[in-house]
Formats: structure tokens, sequence, C-alpha cells
């Protein structure tokens, strides 16, 4: 993400199918570049960890691994999930499991939940940003933005917007906390951002679903990255902000999909897809490695250090979607909240 820290293999690109193909057949055969398991020893003890969507897939194998490592958990769900608690403390053998209701897709939600952190004294040591979904078709959110762009990246804009200025996240160059987002090398392959039409709903069907996912993880790689340059403006790393793709999941993702592909579908994703335990690989490494949190920018594609497209480490891009998408919050943040990083 970061110019900087710019390091890895990435072999071709992601540019169309053939340099995709070619880059997949890299990435599956290459060792170059693949990071060492995260060793059992590396605890992350008494640590306050929110994790969004930890109610299936890979949010709940990330939380079970973070609880199994000694963080103290906020799972931050949609309503109805109250017994993944107690699955996770089952699983991981820690008590330390709460779950807060949050539905992503509406910023008045995503706000109340900033206000209830804020009013409790939260500090945020680890925050991991995974909650996705992948709709049949376009949806508006409460606030009629397009589903996928609500909740892959304005409800985090948002979210990071609040936890910097309420100081439930606080820069720390002694002890960097630490933010990972889960996006997707969809992002790599995606249309550039269009400014002109920035937020605008699109009412697209089944065939431009997959187009609108890779979008929505362009503008989540972007403003990830920008926030990178923003919270850490010289060499000190103040934030560790860190992003990666976990690789295809056999999780609920593709939930949505018509009834008469899912007895096909789901039993190649058994086969050939990871287990979200696996895939909780790099997710875990971002937010428990000591070396991550020295650093800030890591892009990882599984558990291999890559380059995030050249379109979402654009400073340009970066600067115009901060500030859009500032302006499409402005409504839905209160004045005294807006202070954030220049
Ligand atoms: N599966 C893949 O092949 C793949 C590949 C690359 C990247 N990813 C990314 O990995 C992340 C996790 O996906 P997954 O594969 O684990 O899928 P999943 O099993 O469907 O889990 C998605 C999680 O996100 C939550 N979520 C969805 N909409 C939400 C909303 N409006 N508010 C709050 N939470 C919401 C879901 O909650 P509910 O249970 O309430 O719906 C669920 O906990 C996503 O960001 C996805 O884009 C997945």
């Amino acid at each position: 993400m970061n110019p900087k820290n710019d390091s890895g293999p990435n072999a071709v690109g992601h540019k169309n199918i053939v340099t995709a193909v070619t880059t997949a057949i890299y990435d599956r055969f290459s060792n170059k570049g693949v990071l060492p398991p995260l060793e059992p020893t590396v605890r992350v003890d008494g640590k306050t960890c929110l994790i969004t969507g930890a109610s299936s897939g890979l949010g709940k194998a990330v939380a079970i691994q973070m609880a199994q490592r000694g963080a103290k958990l906020i799972l931050a769900c949609r309503a109805g999930h109250d017994s993944v608690v107690e699955e996770i403390k089952q699983a991981s053998g820690n008590h330390a499991v709460e779950l807060m209701t949050v539905d992503l897709s509406d910023l008045e939600s995503a706000n109340r939940l900033c206000d209830q952190l804020r009013d409790r004294g939260v500090i945020l040591d680890i925050t991991i940003l995974n909650a996705g979904l992948m709709p049949l078709n376009a949806r508006r959110s409460p606030q009629g933005f397009e589903l996928m762009f609500s909740v892959h990246f304005l409800a985090n804009r948002l979210l990071l917007q609040r936890w910097l200025a309420d100081g439930v996240i606080r820069p720390n160059p002694q002890r960097p906390p630490r933010v990972v987002f889960v996006a997707s090398e969809a992002h790599q392959s995606s249309d550039p951002i269009d400014f002109n039409h920035f937020g605008e709903f699109v009412d697209y069907g089944m065939k431009d679903g997959m187009k609108h996912y890779s979008m929505s993880k362009l503008h989540l790689c972007t403003f990830a990255t920008e926030l990178s340059r923003r919270v850490n403006p010289g060499k000190q790393v103040n934030v560790a902000i860190h992003a990666l793709c976990p690789g295809p999941i056999a999780s609920n993702i593709a939930r949505e999909s018509p009834a008469f592909i899912k007895p096909i579908l789901w039993p190649i994703m058994k086969l050939l897809f990871r287990s979200p335990e696996k895939a909780a690989e790099p997710v875990v490494y971002l937010a428990c490695a000591n070396n991550m949190g020295q650093r800030s920018g890591v892009y990882l594609h599984m558990m291999r250090e890559k380059s995030m497209s050249s379109d979402a480490r654009d400073a340009g891009n970066g600067k115009q979607l901060w500030e859009k998408s500032a302006a499409l919050l402005q409504p839905y943040t209160e004045p005294a909240r807006t202070t954030e990083p220049a």
C-alpha cells in the first residue's frame, strides 16, 4: 500500500483474464515471498480486539484464533447471533468474548456502535474489519447507497473516522494499535473509480455482481492506503494499518446464489476453496505478528506480501476518495466528531 513498503512478487497482475490466470498459477506454485506461519507462542494476552462479521466464515475463524492467542474480543455482528459468543468461548477456552450489535449497511447503526464504544471508554488495540457480502443484485442501504459500497467501504470509513476522533483508536508510536482490512485480490481487476459519479447507486443484475464487488474492494484498498498515509505522515508508525486477501474460502459468502446453483457450488467450494481456519492465517498474522506492529501499509494475498493495484496506491485517487467520502458521510457525522487526520 505505502510505496515505502512495496515489495513482494506480484508476478503479472490482474489487468485481464490472461494475466489474472497467469498470476494465480504463479501464486499457486511459487514459494517466493510466502511468510512462515505465525508461531503459537505469539500471544496478544489482554489486548482488546474488535472483529466485524464474526458470526460466520472467515470472521468466526479469526475470532476463535484471536481468542486462543489471548485477546479480549468484541464481536461486532448483526442481530440474531447470540449463540456465536458461546461457540467462540467453547472453541477457544477464552471467556473474554462479548457481542455488540451493528448492521454495517446502516450508517446510523454504525454510529450507534461508535457511541457505545466511546461511552464505555473502550480502547481498541486490534481492529479487524472483515464483514462482507456478495448480493445477487443491486440493493440500497437505508441511506440509499449500494449495499457493498456501504458495507465494504463507507461504513469502515465512518468507523475509522469516529474511532480516531473519539479516542477509541489512539495513535501511539510506542505501541501502535493495529487495523486490518479484509479486502480481496478482485480489487486488482476493477475498473478505475469513477469520481464523477462517486457513491451514486447503480442498478445491476447478477451478471455484474462481481464487477461491483471488485469495485467496492478497490474503494476499500484505496481507503486503507490513504488512511495509512494520513495517520502515519512521517517514518514513524502511529497506527499499523494493513489489508489482505484471504484467498477463496468455503464460507457463506455465496449464500444469495440462486437455488439451482447451490447444490453444485457448495461441493466445489468445499473441495477447492480454503477452509475459514486456513484462510484466517494472514488476518491473524497481520493482527499479531511482532514485525507487523512496526510497519504500516502491508498487503498480503494469502500468506504472500504483494502490492495493491496501482489505482489503490495512487495518492491522487486516495485524496479524492477521502474528500468525496467525507462529503457523503457529513450528514451522518456530528460536527464534533468530524475531526480526522489532515
Ligand atoms: N469467501 C471468499 O472466497 C472470499 C474471498 C476474498 C475475500 N473475502 C472477504 O472475506 C470477508 C468475510 O467473508 P466470508 O467469506 O467469511 O463470508 P460469510 O461467511 O458470508 O461472512 C460474512 C460476514 O459478514 C457479515 N455481514 C454481512 N453484511 C453485514 C452487515 N450489513 N452488517 C454487519 N455484518 C455483515 C455476515 O453477517 P451475517 O451472518 O449476519 O450475514 C458475516 O458475519 C468478506 O469481506 C469477503 O469479501 C471472501
